[in-house]
Parts: C-alpha cells; sequence; structure tokens
C-alpha cells in the first residue's frame, strides 16, 4: 500500500440501505432505501467517479431509521450490478463472529472479483445490543475485540493453516479454502477515540473518522500515522463530510439552514444520550459524538463539521485542504441522494482532479 499523497483523493458515498436519511430533520429528503433505487444510485456512483460505496449495519430503528437492510448482504447486491465500484460492507463484532465473517467475504471477494472490503464497526447503541440479546462490552473492552477480530479475519484469509488463541475468539489448525481473491479485502474502521486510534495504527487498513475541521483531522492523522510507524504499520485515512453543493454558495447555505430549522429535536435529543456510549464512554472521553453540538448531531456523523457546503469550488478547495492533512478519502453523505452524487461527481469532482494536477498533489 502506498502512502503517498501524491495519489488521488478518493470519494466514497453513504449506501442508503437504512430508511429515513442521513439527517434527523423533517425537511423533504429525496431518497429511498430499497434495493432498485440503491442499484441505480450504485451505478451511478461509478459512472461519476466515485470509488466506493459504504453499506451500514444497523439491527433496529431509532431516530428515524425504520427501515435497515443488512449490509453484506446488500453489498453484495450492489457488487452484483456494478463493475468497477468498491463496496464496503460494516461487520459488527458481536453479532458476527469472525469464522463466519471471514468465510462470507471470502466467497463474496471470488465471486465479485476483489472489489469487497470490510468496515468493522465497535458499537455504538446499546438498545440495539439488548434487543438482540447481545452482551454490551464496555469501551475498552469492544475495541480488544475488535482487534482480535481484525487480527483473525486477517489470518484466516493469509495463512494455509490458521491458530489464535485470544480473550474472545479461538482457532485451532482452521485452513480456509478458498481464500479471498488478490488484492486481500481492505479492512476499513469506523471510530475516533483513543482506543479507535491505537487500533489502526495495530491493524487497519483504513481510519474512517466522522467529520470535523482541518486541524482536528490533522491532530488525529498525526497521532496515528506517529503511533503506525512505531509498529512499522501503514493506515488510509477517510473522512465523513454531508456534501450540499449548489450553484450559489447562498443556496447552499440556505439548504443548510432549511435542515436545522426541521430538526427533529426529540430525535436528535435521544440520539446525543445513546451516542454517549461510543467516544464518551471512553477513559479519555473523546471520540465521534464526545464534543459534538445538538446542531451537529441532526448529522448522524458530524457531517456538517466538514464543511463542504457551498459551489462546487468551494467544496474541492476544501477537500484539497484535508489532502493536504493527509486524507486519502472523503466519505460523503447527500440530501437527495441520487441528484446530489450525481451533481457532486460531475461538477466537483473533476475540479478536485483539476486541482490536485495544478498543485502537483
Ligand atoms: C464512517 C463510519 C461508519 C460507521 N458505520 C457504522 C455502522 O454501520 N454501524 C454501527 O453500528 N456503527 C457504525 N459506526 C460507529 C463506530 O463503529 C463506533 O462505534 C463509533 O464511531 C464510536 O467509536 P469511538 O468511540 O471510537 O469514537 C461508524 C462510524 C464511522 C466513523
Amino acid at each position: 500500500m502506498t502512502m503517498s499523497n501524491s495519489s488521488p483523493i478518493q470519494f466514497a458515498y453513504w449506501v442508503p440501505n437504512v430508511s429515513g436519511g442521513l439527517v434527523i430533520s423533517s425537511i423533504n429528503q429525496r431518497t429511498h432505501w430499497d434495493h432498485h433505487y440503491n442499484r441505480q444510485l450504485a451505478q451511478t456512483a461509478e459512472n461519476v467517479g466515485f470509488d466506493y460505496a459504504l453499506t451500514q449495519i444497523r439491527f433496529m430503528a431509532g431516530y428515524g431509521a425504520e427501515n435497515q437492510h443488512e449490509s453484506v448482504t446488500f453489498s453484495q447486491d450492489l457488487l452484483s450490478v456494478t463493475k468497477q465500484l468498491k463496496v464496503i460492507a460494516a461487520l459488527l463484532p458481536g453479532p458476527w463472529n469472525p469464522a463466519l465473517a471471514a468465510k462470507q467475504i471470502a466467497t463474496i471477494s471470488t465471486l465479485y472479483g476483489a472489489r469487497i472490503a470490510v468496515n468493522i464497526v465497535s458499537g455504538w447503541f446499546r438498545g440495539e445490543f439488548k434487543a438482540i440479546g447481545e452482551s454490551w462490552l464496555d469501551h475498552e473492552e469492544r475495541y480488544l475485540r475488535s482487534e482480535e477480530f481484525i487480527r483473525c479475519l486477517q489470518g484466516v484469509w493469509t495463512q494455509p493453516v490458521f491458530n489464535f488463541a485470544g480473550d474472545f475468539y479461538r482457532f485451532r489448525d482452521y485452513a480456509l479454502n478458498p481464500k479471498p481473491l488478490e488484492p486481500l479485502p481492505e479492512i476499513f474502521q469506523g471510530g475516533s477515540s483513543r482506543a479507535a486510534r491505537d487500533m489502526a495504527a495495530r491493524v487497519s487498513d483504513w481510519y474512517f473518522t466522522n467529520g470535523g475541521s482541518v486541524e482536528y483531522i490533522q491532530q488525529q492523522i498525526d497521532d496515528i500515522r506517529a503511533k503506525a510507524q512505531l509498529n512499522h504499520h501503514q493506515v488510509k485515512i477517510g473522512v465523513n463530510g454531508f456534501a450540499i453543493a449548489r450553484d450559489s454558495e447562498q443556496e447552499a447555505r440556505a439548504v443548510l439552514q432549511d435542515i436545522l430549522r426541521h430538526s427533529n429535536v426529540n430525535a436528535v435529543k435521544s440520539f446525543q444520550a445513546e451516542v454517549q456510549n461510543a467516544g464518551n464512554a471512553s477513559p479519555e472521553k473523546e471520540g465521534n459524538w464526545a464534543k459534538s453540538t445538538l446542531e451537529d448531531l441532526v448529522q448522524y456523523n458530524d457531517g456538517f463539521k466538514t464543511n463542504l457546503i457551498g459551489t462546487p469550488l468551494q467544496i474541492a478547495q476544501r477537500i484539497i485542504e484535508y489532502k493536504k492533512a493527509g486524507v486519502n478519502l472523503m466519505l460523503l453523505g447527500f440530501l437527495h441522494v441520487q441528484e446530489e452524487l450525481e451533481y457532486f461527481g460531475k461538477k466537483v469532482i473533476p475540479l478536485v482532479r483539476q486541482l490536485e494536477h495544478e498543485s502537483a498533489l
């Protein structure tokens, strides 16, 4: 894996396999969670320059997500209707065990030419775990389990015969065949606490984080890359952003104000209470949502903070700032998903490429 930031910055989008859109607001959101809408969206995405699609794992409703399609199955469906797009399936240790996950993903890799990747998510939604009878570990233990999970995936995928004796998982002379195709499925991880950064610096290929200012993201990157270097490990960085691209800045800002004005305050407050189980439950009390205001939380993953709001040129310039800070991928959410993803791909991505070329980035 090359760490050179001269490679073009990559683009991913949130697959709406969960209903209700990406903002907790009663504003009209033209999107749909079904497979018809999503197949067309994935095809558009690969045609207009997106590299990855990220599916979400949610087992139950909460804060508006009334319907949720399962992530691995849904990812496979998107792979079946696309040619180059890579699809990232979210796996939640606990409900998934690594033997089943490794087997599922290896088969999908074979079926779809190594275009499947995984996002290991460590859990923030305690009510969900309770509802499906999964025990809820504390924040540090969740990350210890996730790290073992990742080590098991990597071991099973690469070693002819795999042995592992961990606190959470055990393998004894296990041979997975067939192995996934090369390049092996990339391992993303979502989360921003110190435990998340330490895990990324040891085992993950990609660190995915909620939205934040360039300075905040830069601090995280510096921390991760310094630790990773000590571990002789390399990790790429992906940052979430909620994009509102319009022909004029005024128009784009007005959309943000509209979203906020129509926010569903009770649902946002409930979400705020639930996400206390994430970074704020860590010993350092930092990480995703630990410092988010009510306004920030209207977008599930702090995407307004990234400030991809304005004209295509303003947004492209902002993306270049993140790239200079060491970001390798922008993960994007949209209000009217199909039309805005297409607009972004046609208007913003070419400008990013032009700016990259001009500044020899
Ligand atoms: C890009 C991204 C995608 C995520 N996707 C999911 C998901 O699909 N399902 C889920 O339960 N949690 C998801 N999470 C939540 C994280 O796995 C994690 O539990 C949360 O961010 C708290 O981590 P922290 O305490 O280390 O900051 C995602 C997080 C990020 C940043």
